[in-house]
């Protein structure tokens, strides 16, 4: 039965591959045959969003699904004239483990400075910035969608050109050269005078990353036919800036969880973020990179926000948020949240939550296991911020979800047997409180707030939901949020291809609803 379901779902995905593509004015590319009826185009309509003004659905949806996109037509631009030089000599250079301005060993130095007169060689006045990229990849071994910004940081005055000597100075000389890469990256992007990253610090290499990875190639000519056809962007910001956001969003939600947008070197150093970058650079399917990059994870997100956010400003009230995942959450929690207790709304609209604020809210209720999750919900049921949860606080919340469960005619159960439940699960140092400590000793904390605000997990959780338990079987590396997102950008694909099929008419649409690009 599975299997038909997956195989169903293949399908399904591919179609919906098609329709982007056909939307997005790109020839089709259709492996078998282009007779399908949706190759017309213009007159599909998706689910949530106007004809055309969807967010582009990935090419790639399962690993099982073929690749449109990866018959590309023509030379990849990314390919340098400098790229056949640099080819053999790969290994050579040890990239870490050095201390921080240590000088080069010379023999380090010496293969650097081979190398480096190998890429300038014939090029007196300097190279170019479109010919940076094998400069940062290959001598500089960093994520090759950081050319732009190394090159602009070498190149300070803006004259369009590092010559030899500049760039020898500024990363042999320098000492570049030996620090370990997160420093490395570290100096890239900073500004000069601070002692930390910012947020907009990483809209460069982003912006590299969006125009350049083979993998969303599929963006730039979507956002061709949306200029074309004048369907820019409801909430005044083009789509692309979107989707940087949100993945600069992601990493300080799990880098920095402050919340005060500042990245430190030794946080930077720390967290996985680096490894993301190199493998973002490495991977062709983007949607491959689970921490940060995927474009399907954006998908999800920016997805969910849309459904919530009904009147299209770009903010999402209690109201609003209390229709989340299916009315899932209690309104005592919501409560909470907005309360701005456990985190500071950055929207500044007083009683509503912005864009950045659901990122963080989303990746906390769909990754209940990750520590900045367990750190923002334990603040929330820390009703007096005394540090530790008490029975009361833990009742008081549970008190509404009882009483859901009765209007559902559901057996309830009560409080007295879920907090022995929770004590065994968690078993907390001292059984009259919970401490975080507690809970980030222990793989099931998720659930234990799922039981005191999230009906529906509670009940699947409580009915060991086999769909849950099949999927955790089958890829036990996966986090719990990758697995919502996988779910749901499937959910989300599928219902474009039905309403494609049944060819979405003019009344499926709310005339209110505005095209979000
Ligand atoms: C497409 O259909 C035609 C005729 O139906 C067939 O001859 C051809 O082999 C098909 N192409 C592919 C790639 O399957
Ligand atoms: C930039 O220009 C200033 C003044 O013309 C000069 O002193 C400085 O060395 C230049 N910097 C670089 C990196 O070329
Ligand atoms: C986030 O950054 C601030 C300021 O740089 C720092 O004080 C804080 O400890 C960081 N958060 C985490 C979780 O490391
Ligand atoms: C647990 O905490 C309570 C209240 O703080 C305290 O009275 C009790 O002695 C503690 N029990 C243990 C075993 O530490
Ligand atoms: C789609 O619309 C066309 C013309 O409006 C109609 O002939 C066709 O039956 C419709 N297809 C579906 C699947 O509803």
């Amino acid at each position: 039965m599975h299997g038909g379901f997956f195989i169903f779902l293949n399908l399904s995905l591919q179609v919906t591959q098609l329709l982007t593509e056909a939307k997005a004015g790109g020839p089709l590319n259709v492996q078998g045959n282009s007779s399908s009826p949706h190759a017309t185009g213009g007159s599909t309509l998706p689910s949530m969003f106007p004809a055309g003004s969807a967010p582009p659905l990935s090419p790639r949806s399962s690993s099982g699904s073929p690749r449109i996109m990866k018959q590309r037509i023509g030379p990849s631009h990314l390919g340098s004239p400098l790229k056949v030089v640099s080819e053999p000599v790969k290994e050579v250079i040890p990239q870490f483990y050095f201390l921080h301005g240590r000088p080069p060993p010379n023999e380090l130095k010496d293969q650097c400075l081979f190398r480096i007169n190998q890429f300038f060689s014939g090029n007196s006045d300097g190279l170019q910035m479109h010919e940076f990229k094998s400069v940062a990849k290959d001598i500089c071994k960093l994520p090759s969608f950081f050319s732009t910004s190394l090159f602009k940081k070498i190149d300070a005055n803006s004259t369009g050109f590092v010559t030899r000597d500049t760039f020898v100075d500024y990363w042999v000389t320098g000492n570049m050269l030996t620090m370990d890469i997160a420093t490395q990256i570290y100096s890239i992007l900073k500004q000069p005078d601070l002692k930390y990253l910012t947020q907009d610090d990483f809209k460069p290499v982003l912006r590299e990353l969006l125009a350049t990875h083979p993998g969303l190639e599929f963006l730039q000519s979507t956002q061709e036919f949306q200029e074309r056809y004048g369907l820019f962007s409801s909430y005044n910001q083009p789509f692309l800036d979107t989707i940087s956001e949100t993945v600069i969003y992601r990493i300080f939600y799990y880098i920095n969880r402050s919340g005060n947008g500042h990245l430190t070197l030794r946080e930077l150093k720390r967290g996985n973020l680096i490894d993301a970058m190199q493998h973002a650079d490495e991977e062709e399917d983007i949607n491959k990179v689970l921490r940060y990059f995927s474009y399907e994870h954006f998908y999800v997100i920016y997805c969910k926000f849309w459904e919530l956010d009904t009147d299209h400003d770009f903010l999402i009230d209690k109201e609003n948020l209390i229709r989340y995942g299916n009315h899932a959450l209690t309104y005592r929690i919501v409560d909470r949240i907005f309360s701005q207790v456990a985190r500071k709304f950055t929207s500044q609209v007083e009683g509503k939550m912005g864009y950045q604020d659901f990122v963080y809210f989303i990746l906390s209720e769909e990754d209940k296991t990750s520590e900045p999750s367990l750190e923002f919900w334990f603040k929330c049921i820390d009703l007096d911020g005394n540090g530790v949860l008490t029975r009361n606080e833990l009742n008081f919340f549970y008190e509404e979800q009882l009483h859901r469960m009765e209007c559902m005619a559901q057996e309830p159960v009560l409080f007295e047997d879920i907090l022995c439940q929770i004590i065994d699960m968690i078993g907390p140092e001292n059984e009259s409180y919970i401490t975080l400590h507690d809970l980030k000793g222990c793989k099931l904390s998720g659930s234990v707030f799922n039981i005191l605000f999230n009906l529906n997990k509670f009940m699947a959780f409580e009915t060991r939901d086999p769909f849950l338990i099949r999927q955790e079987r089958e890829n036990p590396t996966l986090t719990e949020w990758d697995r919502f997102a996988h779910r749901e950008y499937i959910r989300l694909s599928m219902e474009e291809d039905v309403e494609d099929a049944s060819n979405g008419s003019a009344e499926v649409w709310d005339e209110s609803l505005e095209a979000p690009f």
